[in-house]
């Protein structure tokens, strides 16, 4: 049996990739949807006309991959494409945050993400890929969101690097980068600060995103960035020292920008 399997398939990014999937990959059977929230995932469901298996569980929990990872092997499923949108930000100054919040983004965002990866590799087979969403923030240090930004950072330079590795085996790993994308995301990130106000203007339709993304995967891409403004602030991080940006970004902040 051929699955998809998609992690925070209950909202924004992680439910697009499966609306917009749905009717398509006729050669994969069931499509795995992996949040906590078990009502949003079954109203996600009744929307799809894929059929789908739940997983209403936290992955940050090791008890949580061992039964997704058991479920994938009882099935003798084949893993066609693992998506991984499970993620969470939160903005503010470092010292003033929760450590448990701080730590979290680092176990959801990181750990969990590359504990599900390696687990999810041996189910793979010649034609499968992997979706990781990094964002924009991987880029550059981001003061005010510097825990989530380097967890982006990660992201990016692990799928990169794993996406080398995995070639030969004719396995194909795309980074998603985009910049801010319209959806429940800010309003965690959002409750404990702010990042520059200019973040509005920039802002991108999740189906954009998604669209994109699934033709840079198919293309074999290793990278996905949606819109100029975003691939403009790419280039400009690989041109420019950060310490000067980072001043330019600094300055910004104080005039509100
Ligand atoms: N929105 C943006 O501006 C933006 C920009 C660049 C990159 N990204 C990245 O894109 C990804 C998706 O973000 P989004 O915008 O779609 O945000 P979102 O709407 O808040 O979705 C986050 C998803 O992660 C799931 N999740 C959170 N904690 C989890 C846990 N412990 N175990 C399992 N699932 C968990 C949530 O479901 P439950 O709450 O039901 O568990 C939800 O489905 C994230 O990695 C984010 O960092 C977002």
């Amino acid at each position: 049996m051929n699955i998809i399997i998609i992690t925070g398939a209950s909202s924004g990014i992680g439910r697009e990739f499966a609306r917009q999937m749905d009717g398509h990959f006729d050669r994969t059977e069931e499509f795995w949807l992996v949040a906590r929230s078990r009502e949003k995932l079954e109203a996600l469901a009744k929307d799809l006309k894929h059929r789908t298996r739940i997983f209403a569980m936290d992955i940050t929990r090791e008890e949580s991959l061992d039964a997704l990872e058991e479920a994938v092997f009882q099935s003798h499923a084949v893993v066609r494409i693992l998506i991984g949108c499970a993620g969470y930000g939160i903005m503010g100054s470092f010292c003033e945050q929760e450590p448990r919040l701080e730590t979290g983004m680092v176990r959801l965002n990181c750990e969990a993400l590359t504990d599900l990866t390696h687990r999810m590799i041996p189910y793979m087979r010649r034609g499968s890929r992997i979706i990781q969403m990094a964002s924009s923030a991987a880029f550059l240090p981001q003061p005010g969101f510097a825990v989530y930004a380097a967890t982006k950072a990660y992201v990016l330079s692990f799928s990169r690097a794993l996406g080398e590795e995995l070639k030969n085996a004719g396995i194909y790993v795309t980074s998603v980068c985009p910049g801010p994308v319209d959806t429940p995301f800010f309003d965690i990130a959002e409750a404990t600060g702010s990042t520059l106000a200019v973040k509005k203007y920039t802002m991108a339709e999740a189906s954009r995103v998604v669209a994109l993304a699934l033709k840079d995967s198919y293309y074999r891409r290793p990278v996905s960035v949606c819109s100029l403004p975003i691939k403009a602030l790419w280039a400009l991080s690989k041109a420019v020292p950060h310490s000067a940006i980072l001043h330019v970004m600094a300055q910004m902040k104080k005039k509100g920008l």
